[in-house]
């Protein structure tokens, strides 16, 4: 018999604050069946259980069936989608998830993240240069929003001439439906529509001619796929799909949920200022505290036992990482943000074979944002106080709708 939790869970107050409903499922325990999710899920509250479940190949990563099912899969409607996102690396289980993940890789290795950090400090300064510093402004539209979809950008097509509304907007719809508990067949058919759109943006830039110029993650696959190492262009494809909507959904919400919890504890936003070699911990520590993706996913392969309870074949199980990051029988005072803790092994990437391929460019992003921030305008302040901040509803990945800033 399953443990069903009777409580809902996905409300206003947890999508504004949803660490005080973790603590409450922790306390009650390690597992807990929740209907609310995908037609039915199980939840994983503590640290030590999420990561082994994300390591373990018994859970496997290939759930992108159950949530279109869910919606409408029985006419049909939703097949080139989930034909398609089904092939990207996220979703793959190994061997391959091997193959590909081998071949991206090549695009976030040290060298290659050396040669973007100059243009990321670019974008950043033309963002910050257009901020006027009298009134106030809101940092996601002026900055969280805008540079990460450059960036993915500029990896993706050497350019980032072409990231703009379109590429929000398809980002946007798809982080709408693969993080709604329920997805409606209208968000199901808004990321169809946006991820068709997407992928026939970059199979026209994959038909240009490519330009030996500017180094670019396109290039590398056309020619992975060119010598037989992607099966086809769909396979392709679903890669950069994928990156459009991992490279921004995720780091947009790390500089807002970040500036936020750095503005709000005064204190660690000061010692910063005085001290910018604590940066690399700090944006660690942010990730921790108020992680950008607060939840996985994965499917059951085999009956399994785990805390008493019977999970079977092709069960739901979300690993949550927004909670498994404030267990405190991992960390010391876990509600507490302390940009000095020692690399606190957090959840925030994920951990084992799909560990995110985007964590050292993401945090080389944050760190450039936040180290200009401090030295243009140490007195940079929230200009509306914190309670009436609204979020994005988006119980998975966690970012704020506008922060309205103000720099004296
Ligand atoms: C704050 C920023 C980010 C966070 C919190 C984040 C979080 C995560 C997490 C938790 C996973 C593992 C998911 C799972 O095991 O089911 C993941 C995977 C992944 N991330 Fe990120 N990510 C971020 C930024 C990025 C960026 C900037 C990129 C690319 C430019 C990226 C690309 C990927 C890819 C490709 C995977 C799949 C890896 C695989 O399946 O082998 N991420 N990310």
């Amino acid at each position: 018999m399953r443990a069903l939790s009777e409580r809902r869970i996905v409300d206003a107050a947890f999508l504004a604050d949803p660490y005080p409903t973790y603590r409450a499922l922790r306390d009650a325990g390690p597992l807990h069946w929740s209907d609310e999710f995908f037609g039915g899920a199980w939840l994983l509250t503590r640290h030590a259980d999420v990561e082994a479940v994300l390591r373990d190949p018994r859970f496997s990563a290939q759930r992108t069936g159950g949530w279109i099912n869910d919606v409408e899969a029985q006419r049909g409607e939703f097949a080139r989608f989930q034909r398609l996102f089904s092939r990207a690396l996220l979703f793959l289980d190994a061997p391959e998830h091997t193959r590909v993940r081998h071949l991206l890789q090549a695009a976030f290795r040290p060298d290659a993240l050396a040669q973007l950090r100059p243009r990321i400090e670019h974008i950043t300064d033309s963002l910050l240069d257009a901020i006027d510093p009298t009134a106030p402004f809101d940092a996601m539209a002026c900055l969280a929003r805008v540079l990460p979809v450059r960036v993915i950008s500029t990896l993706l097509l050497g350019t980032d001439a072409a990231a703009g509304p379109d590429m929000l907007r398809w980002s946007d719809d798809l982080a709408a439906f693969i993080g709604a508990p329920q997805p409606s067949r209208a968000l199901a058919q808004r990321a169809q529509r946006s991820v068709l759109a997407m992928t026939a943006f970059f199979a026209r830039q994959l038909d240009a001619a490519p330009d030996t110029a500017a180094p670019s993650l396109l290039g590398l696959l056309r020619q992975a796929r060119e010598q037989g190492a992607l099966k086809d262009d769909a396979e392709l494809l679903a890669q950069c799909a994928m990156l459009l909507f991992a490279g921004h959904e995720t780091t947009r919400n790390l500089l807002g949920n970040g500036l936020l919890a750095l503005l709000t504890e005064r204190d660690a936003w000061q010692t910063l200022h005085h001290d910018p070699q604590h940066l690399p911990g700090a944006v660690r520590e942010l990730l921790r505290y108020d992680s950008p993706v607060q939840y996985s996913g994965r499917r059951v392969t085999t009956t399994l036992i785990l805390h008493g309870q019977q999970l079977r074949r092709g069960d739901l199980v979300l690993p949550l990482i927004g909670s498994a990051n404030r267990d405190p029988a991992r960390h010391a005072q876990p509600d507490h943000l302390d940009i000095a803790r020692p690399d606190p092994g957090a959840l925030s990437f994920g951990s084992g074979m799909h560990a995110c391929l985007g964590a050292a460019l993401t945090r080389m992003e944050a760190e450039i944002v936040l180290r200009r921030l401090l030295a243009r305008w140490p007195d940079l302040r929230l200009a509306v106080a914190p309670q009436q901040l609204q979020w994005c509803g988006n119980p998975a990945y966690r970012g704020l709708q506008r922060l309205p800033l103000a720099c004296r």
